[in-house]
């Protein structure tokens, strides 16, 4: 005789947190490398993260806290098709970005000697798949399909500031020109 045990969102969500939570409490100053390690520790579906989606409210993109104490911060973000984020830093922290459903582009920028930002690298990552930033990288995350996308994104320390890049229109990477005019209001 099959039993079947029905299990509420409520309950899916929770067991989320205490996963993340067991994951990342006792973390002191890590290094990418055991975020990365941690992140890779628990192979979330989407299902699972679904509880955790938020619409955007003031950014391009949704944003939602999962965990955060004073070494880590743990964040699910929901880019909704064709939406980029500004090229940013995150000031001190480190991050380290695990792609759960979609196709993310992601970019990384240099700094010319006219403080204006040069592409340096531009990847799709694929669920499964990370892609990391290191302090005080300029970077940018973009969504280029008509699904959405969804990352879970870990910071060591906590974000406390994000330096975005205002160039007035005088990137020397043209994608990175549009992206900068795109969301100058933010
Ligand atoms: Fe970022």
């Amino acid at each position: 005789m099959l039993n079947v045990i029905f299990i509420s969102w409520e309950e899916i969500r929770l067991d989320v947190r205490r996963k993340i939570e067991a994951a990342f409490q006792d973390m002191v100053q890590p290094a990418k490398e055991a975020l990365w390690n941690a992140l890779q520790s628990l192979p979330f579906t989407i299902t699972e993260i679904a509880p955790y989606v938020t619409e955007p409210e003031t950014l391009p993109y949704g944003r939602n806290t999962v965990f955060r104490n004073e070494h880590v911060e743990v964040v699910v973000i929901h880019l909704p098709p064709f939406t980029q984020s500004p090229i940013h830093d995150h000031g001190g922290s480190a991050a380290c970005e695990r792609v759960v459903e979609g196709k993310l582009t992601h970019a990384t920028y240099t700094l010319s000697s006219g403080s204006r930002p040069v592409l340096k690298k531009i990847e799709l990552v694929h669920p499964g798949q990370h892609c990391s930033v290191d302090p005080q990288e300029l970077h940018s995350i973009a969504n280029h399909t008509d699904k959405r996308v969804v990352t879970i994104n870990v910071y060591a320390p906590p974000l406390s500031l994000s330096n975005v890049c205002q160039t007035d229109g005088e990137a020397e990477d043209p994608a990175a020109r549009s992206r900068t005019r795109e969301h100058s209001n933010r």
